[in-house]
């Protein structure tokens, strides 16, 4: 059924608008928590930019700011103790973080969708996985029980769940984790949304199933022309997926690249050590390279640059001053497309 009454020349918020502003815009984004231990710092000026058709991975130890960020994004972060004292997210130009809340709610689950690594805490137990997706279509489209069940089926289908039709009825503890988060992937899809936000969606799968649904997601993506905001803490599962890569270490993005680039040669400290993590088939049995201690207690981030106390490269100033994100350039000053390192010593980390 469609509305005649509505006017359909009036833009809705989120709707496209083809000027070739990006899908979003994060810009000096602050989340601060405000606790009974003090203020801790989440994000510290956070930017990125995600297209259509375009997956950034945001990459990190846990406690980095990641999930946080996503949260803002999707307009779920616990305020208080949240707070966003400062930045902008725009989504196709418009500036989330003012909008009403009607306005806000237009865009979430139906223009942008997020995945959480839980699925089983995510799903309802006691309703059907048919019933769980058939809901997105009877809430936002109106259709019948029976059109919406047919929806289900075709959504399971799509995002490859064999016997869709006979297993539509079923519970969400009745399938594997893999196919939990299959079903996770049609719900995030089923309004075809504009942004998908992926937060750890294959962590808790075994490796094989890992790289299962980050192909899956990979292809609906580009299918759908969407733009992927993949957060995970392990470099190994992106590298075939991504196209760029935002590391976050303490609440800020503290290198920026394209995928291959950053793996054949990182210009942050703290990138190459979690390149140097993670385990490699061809090195069986050595011992696994680990960055020595512990992000910092956000409450007392370090002054300078916040990795300094454990970074093997670390000088006087790294101590004193905050990097800023340069621009990575080869060393005869040639251009490095879409390169940033927040390192002092850049140069001698990428070229030494
Ligand atoms: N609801 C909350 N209340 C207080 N502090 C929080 C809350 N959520 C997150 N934080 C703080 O933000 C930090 C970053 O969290 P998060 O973005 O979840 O990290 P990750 O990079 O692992 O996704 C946490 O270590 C914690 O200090
Ligand atoms: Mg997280």
């Amino acid at each position: 059924m469609t509305s005649t009454s509505h006017p359909t020349n009036v833009p809705e918020p989120g709707d496209a608008v083809a000027d070739g502003t990006p899908l979003l815009e994060v810009r000096d984004l602050h989340v601060e928590f405000h606790t009974r231990d003090g203020v801790a710092k989440a994000v510290n000026g956070v930017n990125y930019t995600v297209s259509a058709g375009e997956t950034l991975a945001v990459l990190g130890e846990s406690g980095s700011g990641k999930s946080v960020t996503a949260q803002a994004i999707m307009g779920i972060l616990d305020m208080p103790p949240g707070k966003i004292p400062q930045g902008e997210i725009l989504f196709r130009g418009q500036d989330m973080l003012t909008m009403s809340g009607e306005e806000r709610r237009k865009i979430r689950g139906r223009k942008i969708a997020m995945i959480f690594q839980d699925a089983l805490s995510s799903l309802n137990p006691v309703l059907s996985v048919g019933y769980q997706l058939g809901e997105m279509f009877r809430v936002h489209q109106g259709l019948s029980k029976k059109d919406a069940k047919l929806k289900a089926i075709e959504l399971m289908e799509r995002v490859r769940i064999p016997a869709a039709k006979e297993r539509v009825g079923d519970y969400p503890h009745q399938f594997s984790g893999g196919m939990r988060q299959r079903i996770m992937i049609a719900m995030a899809l089923a309004l075809e949304p504009d942004l998908i936000i992926a937060d750890e969606p294959t962590t808790a799968l075994d490796v094989t199933v890992q790289a299962q649904i980050m192909d899956l997601l990979s292809e609906l993506q580009t299918e759908f022309n969407m733009g992927l905001i993949l957060i995970t803490h392990d470099l190994g599962v992106v590298a075939d997926v991504a196209d760029k890569i935002a590391v976050m270490y303490a609440g800020r993005i503290v290198e920026t690249a394209p995928v291959h680039e950053i793996y054949k040669r990182p210009a942050h400290p703290y990138t190459k050590g979690l390149l140097e993590s993670i385990p490699r088939l061809d090195q069986k049995g050595q011992e696994l390279y680990a960055i020595k201690g512990l992000p910092p207690n956000l409450t007392r981030i370090p002054s300078g640059c916040a990795f300094n106390p454990r970074c093997t490269a670390a000088k006087d100033i790294c101590t004193t001053d905050v990097p800023v994100l340069h621009q990575v350039t080869e060393r005869d000053g040639g251009d490095l497309a879409g390169r940033g390192s927040a390192c002092h010593f850049w140069k001698e980390t990428l070229h030494g």
